[in-house]
């Protein structure tokens, strides 16, 4: 084993704690606050950031969609090129603190933003960032990754630089208290895929980064099997953590990672707009079924040490029918339905952005090139 880690992000947790903002900004610093579609305006999140700012100097840009757009985002780029701003606070989900680093990285830079998603360029600098979150799911409020949508391409694309890590993040389970039912069920079952992802490979008997998944994969098991308890502060504060260890990068320290899901699931979000969430449900089941010799060993340990499974020949496949079993407990599904053209053609689309992107050697072992790609999605379409 062997790895360099740190996490240097400064967490405030807890219920009213976007007031202490102020001693982590300095007083002097020329603040753009960025944020989503308005729920921040109709929650009071909007109203406590702007009173914590109330002596700065700070301006706003808003309009940040779920799944943002490049197209979106070069305008808030262009406002801090002129503005000459200091820090940007992302105050959203995992939308806008995505955005919030692309604005951040891109501002650093006179080419095409979008450079930074294809690897043409890999940023060194950016505008320091701190987030407000406002969403438990994606893990970005503390790491140093960013999911982004060329609209006019339908491409979303992904990229990570440590000088994208917010300095600090805001984590106030009260925050939750309007989130639809929807948008809390995609949050667990986003993080449990996270962890999977940097799980669910070899075997590699290491035992920290194995004992604190499998933690982490039983807490969002029990969020999930109390879902009736969500109105209680206990539940939120315990869902907001657990998506936020899921990806802070400590799970994945030494061990193999797999995240073929989420590449494929990217591709299901970018042609048809399904919740990033659910494009998870719908490939992992059959992608898991599909690598499983792969992944024995881990869905085994899996199956005894999350779902209290018995030894048995085909534990592996009952870890994942229990996995499935748990997305359909939540009304998530784990088949696409939003496709219009038909299966085969669906199947198509899909395959061919893979393609398109080079995606064609995914997982850890680079096991899943576009003939099991299309096994995969004959299943999960
Ligand atoms: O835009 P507003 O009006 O704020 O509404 C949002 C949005 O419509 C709403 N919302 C957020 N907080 C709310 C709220 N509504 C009521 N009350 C609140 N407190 O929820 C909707 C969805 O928000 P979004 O930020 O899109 O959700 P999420 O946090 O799930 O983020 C998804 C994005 O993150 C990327 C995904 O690909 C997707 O683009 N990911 C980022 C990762 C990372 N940075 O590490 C990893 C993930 O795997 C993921 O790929
Ligand atoms: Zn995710």
């Amino acid at each position: 084993m062997k790895f360099s880690y740190a996490n240097t992000t400064q967490i405030l947790f807890g219920q009213g704690q976007i007031g202490a903002i102020t001693k982590l900004i300095e007083r002097t610093s020329k603040v753009l606050v960025l944020y989503g579609g308005g729920s921040i305006k109709r929650n009071g999140v909007y109203l406590q950031v702007a009173e914590a700012l109330s002596d700065y100097h700070w301006l706003e840009f808003s309009g940040i969609e779920a799944n943002p757009t490049v197209e979106t985002l070069d305008k808030a780029v262009a406002l801090c090129k002129t503005e000459k701003v200091d820090l940007i606070l992302a105050v959203g989900g995992g939308s806008v603190i995505d955005g919030a680093k692309y604005v951040a990285a891109a501002a650093h830079y006179d080419g095409e933003g979008w450079d930074i998603l294809i690897g043409k360029h890999k940023p060194q600098s950016a505008i320091p960032l701190g987030a407000v979150l406002t969403l438990p799911a994606t893990g970005s409020e503390s790491n140093a990754n960013s999911v982004i949508t060329k609209a006019a391409t339908h491409q979303k694309m992904a990229f990570a630089a440590p000088c994208v890590l917010p300095r600090f993040a805001v984590m106030d389970p009260d925050v939750m208290k309007t989130l639809p039912e929807k948008q809390l069920v995609n949050g667990i079952v986003d993080a449990w895929v996270h962890v999977c992802e940097q799980y669910i490979t070899k075997a590699s008997g290491a035992l920290v980064q194995d004992g604190y998944a499998e933690t982490l994969l039983r807490s969002l098991k029990t969020l999930g099997e109390t879902f009736e308890d969500r109105d209680n502060d206990l539940w939120r504060a315990n869902l907001m953590w657990t998506a936020n260890q899921a990806l802070n990068g400590l799970i994945a320290v030494g061990v193999e990672q797999d995240w073929s899901t989420h590449m494929i699931g990217h591709e299901l979000t970018a042609i048809w707009g399904v919740d990033h969430a659910r494009s998870l449900a719908i490939v992992q089941p059959w992608l898991l079924r599909n690598q499983i010799e792969f992944k024995r060993a881990k869905l085994e340990q899996m199956g005894r040490n999350v779902f209290g499974l018995t030894d048995s020949e085909d534990l592996a496949e009952r870890t994942i029918d229990k996995i499935e079993a748990f997305y359909h407990s939540l009304n998530v599904s784990t088949q696409l339905t939003e496709h219009q053209d038909g299966k085969s053609a669906a199947v198509d689309a899909v395959i061919e952005r893979l393609e398109h992107h080079g995606f064609t050697a995914l997982s850890e072992n680079q096991s899943i090139t576009p003939v099991e790609a299309r096994q995969i999605l004959e299943k999960a379409i």
